[in-house]
């Protein structure tokens, strides 16, 4: 099967830069989610990135104009009846996933790939909502997808090898970087990036240092290109509390207990640089 047409569920911070890496590369991609305005919030950066490269000399407007012609807008999971992979890019809540998934397995032709972006939940959980557990498989990117050269491959207990001969062929048209990976509660990224992560949250807890400190000891001592304090906005705090709750209740083992403080500004609605407010402000 060769790929020609994808759908990214989710226009967050990951389902953009999907989509935009998968229409830069020719891909024919729809980008979905609950609400218009978020697919046009998704749209929006998309142009935003895209102007930059034309400006740097990357790309011309031509090229510009040929890679948004390869985008459409969705926000009926329907439109997945003529794809041949879906990249699911919402929310890191396993209810919400499994959902699509089951929707996705009825809507889908047969031939196609069901992948998910998850950062740490089991890939084989999500596979068995669905009949064609062998087609599901994780594709996991890195933010922001644009200039993040990885994409962590993650087979669930029943994906065939077909399929991940097709995924990994992918990843290479999308000019990054495969690297295959067992599932296991946050794969090997998070399971190593975000416990340290966690622990720059209780060191400024338990009022070790400041935030800015914290920060400029892992830039400047550990040549970080981001603090620890600033990466957590970066990446949505929520997003860091759900990989920490499955890595906690995966492992069982509370070393990776989520610090409170954490829970409290999620709870506040502080996500980060998304919202506008996290550890640090934004414009
Ligand atoms: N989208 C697209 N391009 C972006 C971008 C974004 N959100 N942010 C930065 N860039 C581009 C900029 O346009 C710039 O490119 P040009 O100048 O060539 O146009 C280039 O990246 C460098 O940006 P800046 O000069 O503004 O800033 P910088 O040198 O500090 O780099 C950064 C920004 C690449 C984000 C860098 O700070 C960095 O690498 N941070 C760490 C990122 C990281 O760790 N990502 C992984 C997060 S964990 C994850 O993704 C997995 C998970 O499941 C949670
Ligand atoms: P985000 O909050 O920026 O975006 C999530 C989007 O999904 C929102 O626009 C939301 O409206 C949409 N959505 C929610 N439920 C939906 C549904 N049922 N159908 C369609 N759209 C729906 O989140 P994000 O940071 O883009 O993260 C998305 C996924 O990518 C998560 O699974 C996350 O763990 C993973 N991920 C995140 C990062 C990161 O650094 N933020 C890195 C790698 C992977």
């Amino acid at each position: 099967m060769s790929i020609k047409n994808v759908m990214v569920i989710g226009a967050g911070q990951m389902g953009s830069g999907i989509a935009q890496v998968c229409a830069q590369a020719g891909f024919q991609v729809k980008l979905n989610d609950l609400k218009e305005d978020f697919v046009q919030r998704g749209m929006g950066v998309i142009n935003k990135n895209l102007s930059r490269s034309v400006e740097k000399g990357r790309m011309t407007e031509e090229d510009k104009e040929k890679v948004l012609s390869n985008l459409t807008q969705s926000t009926d999971l329907q439109d997945a009846s003529d794809v041949d992979l879906v990249i699911e890019a919402a929310v890191e809540n396993m209810e919400v996933k499994t959902n699509i998934f089951k929707q996705l397995d009825e809507i889908a032709p047969q031939h196609a790939i069901l992948a998910t972006n998850t950062s740490s939940l089991p890939i084989t959980e999500v596979a068995a909502a669905t009949n064609r557990p062998q087609k599901v498989i994780g594709m996991h990117f890195m933010n922001p997808v644009p200039v993040m050269k990885l994409v962590e491959i993650i087979r669930g207990l029943a994906t065939s090898d077909e399929v991940y001969q097709e995924i990994e062929d992918m990843t290479k048209t999308l000019n990054k970087v495969g690297v295959e990976v067992e599932d296991f509660p946050g794969f090997v990224s998070n399971r190593v990036l975000m416990p340290m992560i966690n622990e720059a949250i209780y060191t400024l807890y338990e009022g070790v240092a400041t935030k800015e400190a914290i920060d400029e000891v892992m830039k400047l001592g550990m040549n970080h290109p981001m603090g620890p304090i600033t990466l957590a906005d970066f990446i949505g705090l929520d997003t860091c509390l759900y990989i920490m709750e499955t890595l906690h209740e995966g492992f069982g083992d509370d070393k990776y207990r989520p610090c409170p403080l954490l829970r409290k500004y999620v709870k506040a609605g502080w996500l980060g640089k998304k919202t506008g407010r996290g550890f640090y402000t934004y414009e």
